[in-house]
């Protein structure tokens, strides 16, 4: 299946950019709990687990995409966000901090991951996780243009591999070369076995 085929099978909401950015916080941080919570359900050892406050703060800065079923639940959700260069090392832009930082010129974006992703069970199947992953991956190229775009799926992530690798047709790249293309080791401190998938330009 191509990018471009890639239909949703079922009605939702995709919520971004200004959509979900200008939300008042408070409506932003129950989104982030109920995203948080479907995280843990959902994504187990195969996802990292980012607070509430974290996802909330994705999707006030445009780093994240939300979608809600007709009743406006939550039925989706994928962030992506920048890896920041900085004197303590690499870290990921996720806190108010880390605007002052970039903004001083403390820290740099180098490349951007797309993560977090997760579809609600009731709602898997309908497209959605590629639709996201392949929304937010253009929007990162956008924003920050001539910045690789990758992804990691843990080795036993079946859905997950196939929703890179086949749906999206992104390729996989060695942990040595995503070192050398990003210019950070993305796996460090990282336990799964994984893949990392190199968003197409
Ligand atoms: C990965 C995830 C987001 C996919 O969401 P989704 O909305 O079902 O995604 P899509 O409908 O676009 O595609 C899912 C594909 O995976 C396939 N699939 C589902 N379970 C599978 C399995 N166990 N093995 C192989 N393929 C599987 C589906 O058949 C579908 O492919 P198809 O359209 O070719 O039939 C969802 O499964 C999820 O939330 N998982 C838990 C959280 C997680 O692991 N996130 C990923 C972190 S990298």
């Amino acid at each position: 299946m191509t990018v471009e085929a890639i239909q949703l099978r079922k009605p939702f909401d995709i919520l971004r950019n200004g959509s979900l950015s200008t939300q008042p916080y408070e409506a932003l941080l129950q989104h982030g709990i109920a995203v948080a919570g479907l995280l843990q359900a959902l994504g187990g050892k195969h996802t990292f687990h980012p607070t509430p406050e974290a996802l909330a703060f994705a999707m006030q800065k445009n780093h994240a995409i939300l979608a809600t079923d007709t009743d406006g639940l939550v039925a989706g959700f994928v962030k992506a966000v920048p890896w920041l260069t900085t004197p303590k090392g690499p870290k990921m832009f996720e806190s108010p901090e880390d605007v002052v930082l970039v903004e001083s010129g403390g820290a740099k974006p180098i490349c951007v991951e797309v993560g977090s992703l997760v579809v609600e069970k009731d709602n898997q199947g309908n497209n959605l996780g590629s639709h996201l992953g392949n929304l937010s991956a253009q929007h990162a190229k956008e924003v920050y243009p001539g910045l690789p775009v990758i992804a990691v799926v843990t080795n036993d992530n079946t859905a997950s591999l196939h929703v890179f690798g086949k749906k999206l047709n992104w390729p996989e790249i060695q942990r040595d070369y995503a070192q050398e293309l990003l210019g950070i080791d993305v796996l460090d401190g990282w336990e799964p076995p994984s893949t990392i998938f190199l968003c197409p330009n």
